[in-house]
């Protein structure tokens, strides 16, 4: 974990995002069955976006044995600030390596896992305020029956990740997903800019600020912040 100075912004009409929370940090975790929907991806830009919009210091945590969060957290050193605090932990680390955020100042912590069903997320979700769920088309099903499961533990929201192409049924997939229970959060659009800006160690809203990718996360985190917000 790296040390740096707590950035903190308040603007009006810009709740606290840890109002009436006793634990004094926020947890989300990325999660999904099938592999590639996008956790790690979106698990780094909903960390930075985080950042941006005063909710931090953020930190992440990487609990997939592949690292790539971690990794990308790495490359991002001595170059930006944010987010704070980054960590590689086992499933049987989570809590003690979430306290140990929570120690260090972090008010909000993004977790990433290695795909599993109900059973293996369980414990994660356990432990979080929030759990995102990226699908597109091709999983849907799995991703609701998933958000189904999960939702008796916390707060699921479902984010539809047009990974391979560009969707066009995004609303109606979304309200599908979320039928049986979680919140409809937001579309991702498909864009090259996502895979080169982790390769870079940056997210699109740093590196393409102004795209339509960037406005995706601005608006997904917008969402997400709402719905955790609300309780
Ligand atoms: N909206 C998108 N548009 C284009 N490419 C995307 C999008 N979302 C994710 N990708 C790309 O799809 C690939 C898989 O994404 P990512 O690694 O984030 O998924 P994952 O769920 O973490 O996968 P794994 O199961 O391997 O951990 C990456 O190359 C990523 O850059
Ligand atoms: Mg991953």
């Amino acid at each position: 974990m790296s040390n740096v100075a707590p950035f903190r912004r308040r603007a009006a009409g810009h709740p606290d995002l840890l109002a009436g929370r006793a634990g004094g940090m926020v947890v989300i975790a990325l999660a999904s069955q099938a592999g590639g929907t996008g956790r790690t991806m979106l698990a780094a830009h909903i960390a930075v976006q985080a950042g941006l919009t005063g909710d931090g210091p953020v930190g992440v945590l990487d609990a997939d044995p592949k690292g790539a969060l971690f990794q990308w957290w790495n490359r991002r050193q001595g170059k930006v600030d944010a987010p704070a605090f980054g960590a590689h932990c086992e499933a049987a680390g989570l809590a003690v390596t979430l306290e140990g955020m929570r120690v260090a100042g972090a008010r909000l912590c993004v977790i990433d896992t290695a795909m599993g069903d109900a059973a293996a997320l369980d414990p994660v979700a356990a432990l979080a305020d929030m759990v995102v769920i990226p699908s597109d088309a091709g999983d849907m099903d799995e991703a609701a029956a998933l958000g189904r499961a999960l939702s008796k533990q916390t707060t699921v929201a479902f984010v539809f990740n047009c990974r391979a192409h560009s969707g066009a049924e995004e609303g109606n997939a979304l309200a599908a997903m979320s039928a049986g229970g979680g919140w409809p959060a937001g579309t991702v659009e498909h864009a090259r800019a996502y895979a080169i800006a982790m390769t870079a160690g940056r997210s699109v809203t740093e590196s393409d600020a102004g795209s339509y990718a960037a406005q995706d996360i601005v608006e997904l985190w917008t969402n997400l912040r709402g719905i955790l917000v609300a309780g």
